[in-house]
C-alpha cells in the first residue's frame, strides 16, 4: 500500500520491522529498519530508488498494485547499495529499457554488482535536470560518499521535496512515517547513532554538501530520505543538526570503557568513574564494558563524548580483541575534538595502555594523560591512586 508524502510524491517501500543487524553484524538495528522507495506520478511516473533483495518480489507485487509497472517513464538510483538497488534487476526484467538514472560511479556500482549489459543506466550529475512534467523537474545532486562514491541526491521542484538517501536517515523502523509523529526521543536516538557509525568518517563533506545545496537556492520543505522517517515538520532541523554532528560534536559526557578479564581492569574503570563524578558531578559520566556492549553502541558514545577512558589487560602482547576490534572501527571514523586516556592490567609486560594510547593517537585523539596500569589486580592504594586519576582527567578535559 502506497502512503502519501505530499502532493504527488508517495512512499513505496519496506518496513522491515525484525531486522537487528545492519553491514553484516557491525551494526544493531533495535528498533528494526526501512528501505524507502518513492514514486513520482506527475505526467511522467518516476520511482525514486527500490529496497533491499530479499523483498524484491513483494516489493513489486505491491508497486504493480499502485501502477501498471509498464507506465513507469524512469528509475532513479541514487545509490547502488544492495539496500536500496535491490530489486532493481527483477523490476527491469519487467520493464527491460526503462532509463535508470544514476552517476557514473552508480553505473561502475550497478555493474559491478549485477553484471548487466543491457540495462539502460544513464549518467547524469551535479545540476543536471529531467522534467517530469506539470511544470516539475527533478533535479540531481551528487553526494559522494554520503555514503559511497555514487551517492546523490535528487530535488523535485515546486513540491520541494529532497530525496537525500542515506543522508539524514535513521535506522528505525515506525509505520507512521513522518518526523513529526514518532516518538522523538527514538527518532534522535537512532540519527545519532546512525551518524556516528555511517556518516562520520565523511563529516568534511557533510559541510561541503549543505552548502551546496543552499548555493543551489533550493528551499527544503521536505526531506525523504532511504531509511527511517520522513523529515515533512521543520527539515531544517536535521540538516542543522548535521551541521553541528560533522563539526567536532561533543555533549558533556566522559565515557569509561574497558574489558576485563579477572576484573582487575573493571576495578580500575569504575574507581575512574568515581573520581570523574566526584570532581565534577555535572559531566554525564558513562561506563561500558566492551565485552557486553554492541560495538554501535560504544561508537555512538564515544562520538558524544567529549573524552574518553579506555583500558583492557595485556594478552599476547596486546589487548582484548573486544577493545582491539573498537580501535579498528574507530581510527576508520576518525572522530574530531576528542580528548582521551588509557589504562590496563598485566601480568608480565606493561603493554596493553600503551597499545591503546598509540592507536587513540594515531585515530586523532588528543591523550591528556600518560598511562594508568595495574600489576595483576589492583591493590586498595592503586584503586585510590585511580580515583585521584579519574579527578586529574575530569579536570583536564573540561
Ligand atoms: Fe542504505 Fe549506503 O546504503
Amino acid at each position: 500500500m502506497k502512503k502519501h508524502i505530499k502532493n504527488n510524491v508517495y512512499w513505496v517501500g519496506k518496513n522491515h520491522w525484525d531486522l537487528r543487524e545492519f553491514h553484516g553484524s557491525e551494526y544493531t538495528t533495535t528498533k528494526g529498519s526501512s528501505y524507502n522507495s518513492y514514486l513520482i506520478l506527475e505526467e511522467k511516473i518516476g520511482l525514486i530508488d527500490t529496497v533491499y533483495e530479499p523483498f524484491s518480489t513483494e516489493f513489486i507485487k505491491n508497486l504493480a498494485t499502485e501502477i501498471d509497472l509498464k507506465t513507469i517513464d524512469f528509475i532513479v538510483v541514487n545509490h547502488a547499495e544492495p539496500d536500496h538497488s535491490g530489486a532493481l534487476e527483477a523490476l527491469l526484467d519487467l520493464i527491460p529499457g526503462t532509463p535508470v538514472y544514476c552517476t557514473e560511479n552508480g553505473i561502475k556500482s550497478l555493474t559491478g554488482l549485477y553484471h548487466k549489459k543491457d540495462w539502460n543506466l544513464v549518467p547524469v550529475k551535479t545540476g543536471d535536470r529531467i522534467s517530469v512534467g506539470n511544470g516539475k523537474e527533478l533535479v540531481f545532486i551528487q553526494a559522494a560518499m554520503i555514503h559511497w562514491p555514487d551517492s546523490m541526491f535528487c530535488f523535485l521542484t515546486q513540491d520541494n521535496v529532497l530525496f537525500s538517501n542515506d543522508a539524514f536517515g535513521q535506522h528505525y523502523c515506525s509505520e507512521l512515517l513522518f518526523n513529526d509523529l514518532v516518538d522523538q526521543g527514538e527518532l534522535w536516538t537512532e540519527t545519532i547513532k546512525y551518524y556516528a557509525n555511517i556518516i562520520t568518517p565523511f563529516s568534511h563533506l557533510v559541510n561541503r554538501k549543505i552548502e551546496e545545496i543552499k548555493s543551489l537556492g533550493l528551499e527544503v520543505e521536505c526531506i525523504c530520505t532511504s531509511h527511517g522517517i520522513v523529515w515533512r515538520k521543520d527539515p531544517a532541523q536535521v540538516i542543522e543538526k548535521y551541521l553541528e554532528y560533522a563539526n567536532g560534536y561533543q555533549e558533556n559526557q566522559i565515557t569509561v570503557i574497558y574489558d576485563t578479564m579477572y576484573e582487575g581492569t573493571a576495578m580500575m574503570a569504575n574507581q575512574f568513574v568515581k573520581g570523574i563524578t566526584m570532581e565534577d558531578p555535572l559531566v554525564n559520566v558513562k561506563l561500558f564494558s566492551a565485552s557486553h556492549t554492541n560495538i554501535s553502541d560504544l561508537v555512538t558514545e564515544i562520538f558524544k563524548s567529549k573524552a574518553i577512558l579506555l583500558g583492557s589487560p595485556t594478552v599476547h602482547n596486546g589487548v582484548l580483541y573486544t577493545i582491539a576490534g573498537l580501535l579498528e572501527f574507530v581510527n576508520g571514523l576518525k572522530f574530531k575534538n576528542k580528548k582521551a586516556a588509557t589504562f590496563g592490567t598485566y601480568g608480565w609486560r606493561d603493554l596493553s595502555s600503551k597499545v591503546i594510547q598509540k592507536s587513540l593517537q594515531e585515530a586523532g585523539f588528543e591523550i591528556v594523560m600518560e598511562p594508568i596500569s595495574a600489576n595483576w589486580r589492583p591493590d586498595e592504594q592503586l584503586q585510590e591512586r585511580c580515583v585521584e586519576y579519574g579527578k586529574t582527567f575530569a579536570r583536564s578535559v573540561s
